[in-house]
């Protein structure tokens, strides 16, 4: 199983590497490349750089250096695909990697059949639309009166299905082409041994997919008060899911890329009228709420996402939800309302270009403040509404994944809610860490307990030198949270000390310091002690000591270009304790489960009985499956 090199390519183009670092550690700006404490070391004065411009970085103090991919291998302990496979999950890279099956090798054949049929049928129903009379005088008359251009009518390659009963069936049969792939393609009905053309008497869009290809189509009818509805489209097929298809992306993401946003409408005439009237970086969701997958689409070409809703409160009220979804996928969400009785299509028509795209400009919104000015003239005057209303936004900020645009939200809806900060933060926290702790029940020991219990193997043997340095790097960040911050609360009652314990449970930790200084606090708790930095210094023995001071003293330094970026204040550690220690608890696993999986690989190469084989092979994937499984929850993509 390999990356194909197309995908691999696309994420390299999209790496840009002081984001790709500035998730695991924080970078100061200085002069063209930044810098920071090496993560490899314990210095004390700053000598890791990364050069933007070049795109690499380096460690003065442990000469480690490299390039984006490197610094995940290293700081990770991922291997080359892996780390490939993480930064797809971060920019939203869909990856393709497998062997192709025979199976496989005769859906191709049906896939290229389809691919076929619906090209054939497009030309069809254009031709339909160009040189018949009924095409001429029904379907093209229908387009001119709503304002659409000949230049348009082709570009979007619309066309018209006769008002007959099987006249496209008896074109295809005609052509070639069997009975069976026609009905596969969804362009004819069977019903009681008869058979009918599914769009007649429709004009038609065709669907595409992102390269261009016609996979689908919409058909909507021309007859006012009639009981049929306004569009048929065609089913699902083997090329065709409705869930993972936006249209006019093909057209548009040339366009979303050069503008860095993308206007979403809801059909395919906005679509269409905005085209014509010079605005390209436009898709549509044809009618149905946002799919994560359509999200994930468009997530490879703009991380900004400008949604027109139509004037009405009630629909737009609806679509909400969809909203938040494209918030939890990280995207930045305006939202723009059009006025009352008015969509994409109509609007764009009355104002023309110009005036459309001033409207646009002058009336986006972020999502979030957008949110809050929907219901917060509702909430006036009413505590009930108004304590619904900071629910219902503070829920919508929890999807956001990265914490300091979190931080950057509640900031604001402080302000235009006018509620303190801190009130706002604590209920964001307490959300958060319910819908985690719901996604992976507590339920299950931690994975240094269960290697020794159940698998049989000791995590203290050495495995490379590598992955124990990452090994005790993450557990390095759990024990100096518990040093710093053990007794803050994180949650309602809840210290951060017992959230430890909880999900730490009896863990071994596989550094002896670090081992030593988890217990001592234990104890402490145990006697019902409070207990202080000051007890380890009198107390620890001379390595804890020195471990302590280098814990205590260790700075959060925020990094300057976020500062930069937004102009405002950054999230304390503090304020993401609960956030920020369940993902250190989950890469400490995947750590964990890192060096479990190489051991035993060992055992299995060194294993002489075919028993023994047996068994490390078995431990082999229920290890896999752990890792695959901690990897979900972190958003990490692995191999195998
Ligand atoms: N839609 C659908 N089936 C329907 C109604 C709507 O698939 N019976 C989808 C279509 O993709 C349509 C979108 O929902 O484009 C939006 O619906 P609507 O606003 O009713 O259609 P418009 O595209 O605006 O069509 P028109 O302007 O011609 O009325
Ligand atoms: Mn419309």
């Amino acid at each position: 199983m390999r990356l194909l090199q197309k995908n691999i390519d696309e994420i390299k183009n999209r790496i840009d590497i002081v984001d790709v670092i500035s998730d695991f550690i924080n970078l100061k700006k200085s002069g063209q490349s930044y810098k920071a404490l090496s993560p490899f070391t314990d210095e004390k004065t700053p000598s890791f750089f990364v050069v933007p411009s070049k795109g690499i970085y380096k460690c003065f103090s442990s000469g480690k250096g490299g390039d984006a991919i490197s610094f995940i291998m290293e700081y990770d302990g991922l291997s080359y695909t892996e780390a490939l496979k993480y930064l797809a999950g971060k920019y939203g890279i869909e990856i393709e990697e497998r062997e192709f099956t025979e199976e496989d090798i005769k859906a191709q054949n049906e896939r290229e059949s389809l691919f076929i049929i619906l090209n054939y049928a497009t030309d069809y129903f254009i031709s339909n639309l160009r040189n018949s009379d009924e095409g001429k005088t029904v379907g093209l008359t229908y387009f001119k009166n709503r304002g659409l251009t000949e230049e348009i009518i082709d570009k979007f390659e619309l066309g018209y299905s006769l008002e007959v009963w099987d006249d496209f069936y008896k074109a295809a049969l005609k052509q070639g082409f069997g009975e069976d792939i026609i009905e596969k393609a969804g362009l004819i009905i069977k019903k009681e041994e008869k058979v009918y053309d599914r769009f007649r008497g429709r004009v038609i869009f065709p669907i595409y997919n992102q390269t261009g290809k016609v996979i689908a189509f919409g058909a909507r009818t021309l007859k006012k008060d009639t009981k049929q509805p306004k569009y048929v489209n065609s089913p699902e097929t083997e090329i065709y899911h409705k869930g993972n298809v936006l249209y006019g992306l093909h057209m548009a993401k040339g366009p979303i890329r050069k503008a860095d946003n993308c206007f979403l409408v809801e059909g395919y005439t906005d679509v269409i009228s905005l085209y014509q009237v010079g605005i390209e970086n436009v898709v549509s969701s044809s009618g149905t709420s946002l799919t994560e997958d359509q999200i994930r689409l468009l997530s490879r070409y703009s991380e900004n996402i400008t949604v027109l809703f139509d004037g009405d409160p009630a629909g737009i009220k609806a679509s909400l939800r969809g909203i938040d979804m494209l918030l939890a996928g990280g995207q930045n969400v305006r939202a723009v309302v059009l006025p009352e009785g008015h969509d994409p299509d109509s609007y764009s028509k009355e104002l023309g270009g110009y005036e459309f795209r001033k409207y646009l400009e002058e009336n986006a919104h972020d999502f979030i403040t957008f949110k809050i000015n929907l219901f917060v003239n509702e909430a006036k005057g009413d505590p009930v509404k108004k304590a619904a209303t900071i629910r219902d936004i503070v829920e919508s900020i929890s999807q956001i994944p990265d914490p300091i645009k979190r931080t950057i939200y509640i900031k604001e809806s402080s302000v235009l809610l006018d509620i303190d900060e801190s009130v706002l933060m604590t209920e964001l926290n307490k959300i958060i860490l319910k819908a985690r702790r719901k996604s992976t029940p507590a339920t299950e020991p931690p994975i240094s307990i269960m290697a020794d219990a159940v698998i049989g193997q000791k995590l203290e043997e050495d495995v490379s030198d590598r992955l124990n340095a990452v090994l005790r790097r993450k557990e390095r960040e759990i024990i100096r949270s518990l040093v710093r911050y053990g007794y803050k609360e994180v949650a309602d009652n809840v210290y951060l000390y017992q959230y430890l314990f909880d999900e730490l449970k009896d863990v071994k930790f596989f550094t002896p310091v670090y081992e030593e200084i988890y217990n001592i606090f234990k104890d402490r708790i145990s006697k019902d002690e409070e207990l202080e930095a000051g007890y380890f210094l009198e107390h620890g023995s001379d390595q804890v000591k020195s471990e302590i001071i280098d814990l205590i003293t260790d700075k959060y330094v925020i990094s300057d270009k976020w500062r930069d970026k937004y102009n405002i204040w950054i999230p304390k550690e503090e304020e993401i304790l609960s956030s920020k220690t369940y993902t250190d608890i989950e890469r400490l696993n995947f750590a964990y489960i890192k060096k479990l999986i190489r051991k035993n690989l060992n055992e299995l190469k060194n294993a002489e009985s075919k028993d023994d084989q047996q068994k490390y092979q078995i431990i082999h994937m229920e290890l896999k499956k752990t890792e695959k499984k901690i990897a979900g929850v972190l958003g990490i993509v692995i191999s195998g």
